[in-house]
């Protein structure tokens, strides 16, 4: 028996969202007659405290939207040098929309406001590039699942006001950050002007993410995601995996958490470091400690050659975790 703990996107749909999804009423969306899609994107948009919602099949077309909405080309987005789309969207910003970026350092992906204050330069003239959005990850992915907190957040958003700068969310993992905090959805999400959420990570529906936003930015999206090429038809029987979700698996996070939390401590890393789904490992040669544990049947990811990711999710059960221990432990520090 495998425990994969490379990625919370590994999970396959359980039989219930799989009955689920072969019941979904359909439509073709593109004529907007999708009604199990249009159910999905009211939803998640009312959930966040945003006007409306458009269906995207990833997470990467949800924030490529979102980015390109709030920014024009040659102009510039901040955001943590360790931010998904600084370093996972494989510079999709700059290739479709012609943004450029500038980052601050971040210490486990942690928000800094001083940071953000210091770097960024909105209305900067006819010689360098304008600031004129700022980009939060919530929770932070490579950061190791970091919540951001309330009073940071508040005041990127103020920062932001003041500035008259745009804000977008990539909160692929917003759930988690919800569940670990007991923080409403649209609390933290609320204060932005685009956010993207997933539903095939932690809550394991196998594709989509939702775009929230207001009613007119919605509407731009969805001319730019048909432009893109992800204009989908009946795609009522995905949107279905995703409302299952919402129902099914967003309290259960906290099994995760709580997993996660238990494999920090038992590998060495302080769980406070862990505080959702995923850890964060340093060791002395990460790509040989998967390769081995591969070899056992634990698949883990080594995101640097000292960096290795294990993340949690609805098909590692504490089992899984204990076998990852004992494969684990002997290659860890601590
Ligand atoms: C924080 C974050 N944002 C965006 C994405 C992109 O999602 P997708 O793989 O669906 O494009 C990921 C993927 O893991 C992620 O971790």
């Amino acid at each position: 028996m495998i425990v994969d703990l490379r990625s919370d996107t590994v999970t396959r749909p359980t039989p219930a969202m799989r009955q689920a999804m072969a019941e979904a009423p359909v439509g073709d969306d593109v004529y907007g007659e999708d009604p199990t899609v249009t159910e999905l994107e009211r939803r998640v948009a009312t959930l966040l405290g945003h006007e409306a919602g458009l269906f995207v099949p990833s997470g990467s077309l949800g924030n490529q939207l979102g980015l390109r909405l709030l920014v024009g080309p040659g102009e510039e987005i901040v955001c943590d040098g360790g931010a998904h789309i600084a370093r996972a969207e494989l510079g999709a910003a700059a290739v479709f929309s012609g943004i450029t970026f500038r980052t601050w350092q971040a210490e486990r992906g942690l928000l800094d406001v001083d940071a953000v204050e210091r770097l960024i330069a909105p209305n900067a003239g006819p010689y360098q590039v304008s600031t004129v959005a700022i980009e939060v990850e919530n929770t932070h992915n490579f950061g190791g699942g970091t919540v951001q907190p309330a009073d940071r957040l508040a005041a990127v958003q103020a920062l932001a006001r003041e500035h008259g700068l745009g804000l977008h969310l990539d909160g692929a993992r917003l759930w988690n950050a919800h569940v670990a905090t007991g923080t409403p959805l649209a609390e933290l999400a609320g204060g932005f002007d685009t956010v993207s959420v997933c539903l095939s990570k932690g809550l394991g529906a196998p594709v989509g993410s939702v775009l929230v936003s207001s009613a007119e930015r919605v509407a731009q999206a969805r001319v730019w995601r048909k432009r893109y090429g992800a204009g989908m038809r009946q795609v009522g029987i995905l949107a279905a995996a995703g409302l299952h979700a919402l129902d099914h698996h967003v309290a259960r996070l906290a099994d995760d958490h709580a997993r996660a939390a238990r494999l920090a401590a038992a590998l060495g890393a302080d769980p406070a470091a862990a505080p959702t789904n995923i850890v964060v490992l340093d060791v002395d040669d990460a790509a040989a400690v998967a390769a081995v544990a591969a070899e056992q049947g634990v698949l883990v990811s080594a995101l640097g050659p000292r960096l290795l990711r294990l993340v949690t999710h609805l098909d590692v059960d504490d089992d899984g975790i204990d076998r990852a221990v004992t494969v684990l432990r002997p290659h860890v520090r601590g």
